[in-house]
């Protein structure tokens, strides 16, 4: 992977002794040091209530890092270097002692190591807990330095379209925004950015990209897990504050959007942003909602929870591309399968000519974007032998087969490196977090979800919503369907 190396900088973590430091940014940034781009002044402060040596959290980040790592310690040699540059801070978040302490670390990890007053603050903690921290960092004139000073702000980001706005103006107290990086990690994963590759570096998809050729649109994010040990955050949220307001909203926003002028953080956004104020309000007839059975077992979930596991929506985007093409999204665990894709598909050939065949099937483009990172055109083709008959097929492009089994870096991996290059194009903007919300939040009042047996494709109801569509949801392998 061609990768520039980032300035070095102190990364501080908040949150340092939790689970997402453990499992996603610690093996993160230790692949990042394994190719390079790392340089070797980088220094990681981890700040957490609990009580730590160093000693201790340079264990449990290697404890993290030799589980979770793409390029493990076994593989890169450089954990003994690495592991000196994490040290931890024991302290409150509430408390301004820690913030003078961090104060007083960072400009002795500038002094020792030159990282020239770059800083970089992940909130791995609970949402709660985000208001007061950005508060105490602008408190004790951490918000500014001698060179930059980003914050990244992990999801939920907020828990509706007021609680969103609030956070922002919080936020915005003590950050401006081109210090914020707002984490949706869809936008990290590399097949996520290939939507616009696909669409804006080849010249053959694009003139078909419109209502004049596409019959409907098909986004499919399924998770065949259950809510499992994050049934108490699960039951406060559910599947459309969990995964619509930001992961499929986001996959929308990039198949719909329109080619920005440039490739930058500013213009991608703008088009995004576009898409989401096109947005026609989704009707309640459009909206299908979801619960496992056995979810209101879930130690956790509240007695007669409500709170659905598994939704599809059909919605419009209304501007000049799209009118009239019915994007349907579906996403929910306890599913069959784990699986993101994204199905265009085209409208039918206008008049029959192959008479053996009493219908083709339209041709659809497919972009799974997981577990199996591939591209599928699907088509029809003559079957051999006489007559007129013919077969769909498929055209299919794999990531693991032409770029080689390790090639696709960790979603972390490249936020937290275009966080540390300033680069903001991944990560969702203020407006952009407050119009999503505001397209989900009439949803979440949508009536109780239907039950439906772990395991199956959701409610009966989610299959007859793309009905109109003459076909079911597409799913994984397309051979001979
Ligand atoms: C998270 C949700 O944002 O995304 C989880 O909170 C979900 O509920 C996860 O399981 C899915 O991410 P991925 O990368 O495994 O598809």
């Amino acid at each position: 992977m061609t990768r520039i190396q980032t300035e070095p900088a102190a990364i501080v973590i908040f949150g340092a002794s939790g689970d997402l430091t453990g499992r996603k940014l610690a093996p993160a940034l230790h692949s990042l040091a394994c190719e390079g781009v790392l340089p070797p002044a980088t220094q990681i402060i981890g700040v957490a209530r609990s009580p730590l040596t160093d000693t201790a959290f340079r264990e449990r980040v290697y404890e993290g890092v030799e589980a979770y790592a793409r390029l493990k310690p076994g593989i890169c040699s450089l954990w003994s270097d690495m592991s000196d540059r994490y040290t931890y801070l024991s302290g409150g978040y509430d408390d301004p002692e820690t913030y003078r302490r961090l104060a007083e670390r960072l400009a002795q990890v500038d002094a020792a190591h030159g990282t020239g007053g770059n800083r970089l603050f992940y909130l791995a903690i609970p949402p709660l807990l985000y208001p007061e921290v950005a508060a105490q960092l602008g408190k004790a004139g951490l918000n500014h330095s001698s060179g930059w000073t980003r914050i990244i702000v992990e999801k939920p980001f907020g828990h509706d379209l007021p609680s969103a706005e609030a956070l922002n103006a919080q936020v915005h107290r003590v950050f401006d925004e081109s210090q914020v990086y707002r984490i949706d990690h869809y936008l990290g994963k590399e097949t996520v950015q290939n939507i616009l590759t696909l669409r804006f570096a080849n010249a053959i998809f694009e003139p078909l990209w419109n209502r004049n050729y596409v019959d409907h649109v098909q986004i499919t994010v399924s998770e065949s897990v259950s809510v499992g040990r994050r049934a108490g955050y699960y039951d406060t949220s559910g599947v459309l504050r969990d995964m619509f307001q930001n992961h499929l909203l986001q996959l929308l926003t990039l198949t719909a959007m329109e080619p920005p002028p440039a490739f930058n953080a500013r213009f991608l956004r703008d088009e995004k942003v576009k898409v989401l104020q096109a947005v026609r309000a989704i009707a309640p007839d459009d909206v299908v909602l979801g619960q496992y059975e056995g979810y209101l077992q879930e130690a956790g979930v509240a007695r007669g929870s409500r709170t659905p596991t598994f939704a599809a929506l059909r919605l419009y985007v209304d501007n000049w591309r799209w009118q009239g093409v019915p994007f349907y999204l579906r996403s929910g665990k306890s599913l069959p399968q784990k699986l993101s894709e994204i199905t265009l598909q085209f409208k039918r050939v206008p008049h029959l000519l192959f008479r053996d065949n009493a219908r083709l099937a339209p041709n659809r483009l497919s972009i799974c974007l997981q577990p199996d990172e591939s591209i599928h055109l699907h088509f029809e083709t003559k079957t051999p032998g006489a007559g007129m008959r013919t077969s769909p097929v498929d055209m299919e492009f794999h990531y693991g087969e032409d770029f080689g089994e390790h090639a696709l870096p960790e979603a972390y991996e490249r936020l937290l490196l275009d966080a540390l290059q300033g680069d903001a194009s991944l990560f969702a903007r203020a407006d952009e977090i407050e119009l999503s919300w505001g397209l989900i939040d009439p949803l979440t009042d949508s009536g109780v979800p239907a039950p439906y047996m772990p395991g199956s494709w959701g409610p009966e109801a989610a299959h007859a919503l793309v009905e109109q569509q003459h076909c079911d949801w597409y799913l994984g392998r397309r051979h001979g369907d």
